[in-house]
């Protein structure tokens, strides 16, 4: 019997039009455009404006282009599993309101937080539905309104985040193809450098908490970027090493966008020239759950199938990891 795998079949992705440069940063900020290029590589990041708009909408969005692409009714999906650090509300799930908003009649649905890294966590939790056989249509959203956790008077942080969703179809297949490996690692104690410290059970909302600023990104950049560069490009070399793929066997590195010296030091570790790594975070910066889908769909047209492509990320937790995936079909058609 041929091993059923969860394939990706499709994938669609949304940002916001609203387009925050690094020059309109300049007159918020005591910052420079220079400074945040070069430390980050980010130029522009697209911001979500507008009254009751929230991170269901963006997925929403990205989750109605990859049925349409896909030819897929809203009645044929069966789960919805939606990675993101921003849902419209601490409780229901940001992907039960999508599947609403969709009109899903047939899902059961859940949100994922694993932050930077919820998308690959989520969609590996998705690929054992698929792989146990009882699923055969599962959606997986990652999106994130960071604009509406972020501090936009704390410059260290405000710079790198931005705003977007995307989505992905899994369908199984006996072909080869599909979600070959995958390593997903997690250290907690990581989570006194980069947090959120009011909101949750610890510390609900008072005023206290709004007046000290508590609501938004806690992020200590310099630890939180030395963990990231060395756990990124490690689990990355350590999936190759596991799978025995060279550099020269990898079509794609999808990495996580956070900021472009932690991507190229994992490109490095990999062997990798520049021309495999899809690299967007000059346009959109860190979109935490946005970013892996944002990037698969602005290469898809070049993805060909039985490519071999690695995806990596990095996040609060702190959560890393990385997901070996043979492409499942031709982008261009
Ligand atoms: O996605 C999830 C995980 N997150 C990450 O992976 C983020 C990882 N961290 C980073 O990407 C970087 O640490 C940042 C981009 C956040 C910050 O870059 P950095 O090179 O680590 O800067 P720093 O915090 O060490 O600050 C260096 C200097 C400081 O000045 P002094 O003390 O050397 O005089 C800062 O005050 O740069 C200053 N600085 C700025 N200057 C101009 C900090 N932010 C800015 C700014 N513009 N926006």
């Amino acid at each position: 019997m041929k091993k059923l795998r969860a394939s990706i079949t499709g994938v669609h992705a949304f940002a916001p039009e609203y387009i925050l440069t690094n020059k309109e940063l300049e007159t918020m900020i005591d910052t420079t455009d220079e400074w945040i290029t070069t430390r980050t590589g980010i130029k522009e990041r697209h911001i979500q404006k507008g009254e009751g708009l929230a991170t269901s909408d963006m997925a929403v969005e990205a989750v109605n282009g990859l049925l349409k692409k896909t030819n897929t009714s809203p009645d044929d999906i069966e789960l919805v599993i939606c990675a993101t650090v921003t849902p419209d509300m601490v409780y229901p799930a940001t992907a039960n309101i999508v599947s609403d908003k969709v009109g899903m009649k047939n899902a059961f649905s859940f949100d994922l937080n694993a932050a930077c890294s919820g998308f690959i966590y989520a969609l590996v939790t998705a690929s054992k539905y698929i792989e146990s056989g009882s699923y055969k249509k599962v959606i997986v959203i990652g999106g994130d309104k960071m604009s509406s956790i972020v501090d936009y008077t704390d410059r260290t942080t405000c710079i790198i985040f931005g705003d977007a969703a995307g989505a992905v179809m899994l369908e199984p297949s006996e072909d080869g193809n599909g979600i070959q490996d995958s390593i997903l690692k997690v250290d907690g104690s990581g989570r006194v450098h980069l947090h959120q410290k009011a909101g949750g059970s610890l510390r609900p909302a008072t005023q206290e908490t709004v007046a000290n600023r508590e609501h938004y990104v806690y992020q200590e950049g310099q630890p939180v970027f030395k963990f990231a560069v060395t756990n990124m490009a490690d689990v990355s070399a350590e999936i190759m090493e596991k799978n025995k793929l060279k550099a020269g066997d990898i079509s794609w590195l999808v990495p996580h966008q956070a900021n472009l010296r932690i991507i190229d030091a994992t490109a490095r570790r990999m062997g990798l020239e520049k021309e495999k790594v899809m690299i967007n975070i000059q346009k959109y910066g860190n979109t935490t759950n946005g970013t892996i889908p944002m990037c698969l769909y602005e290469w898809e047209d070049k993805l060909k199938k039985g490519d071999n492509i690695v995806l990596a990320a990095f996040g609060g937790g702190f959560t890393w990891g990385s997901v070996y995936i043979k492409w499942a079909y031709d982008g261009d058609k």
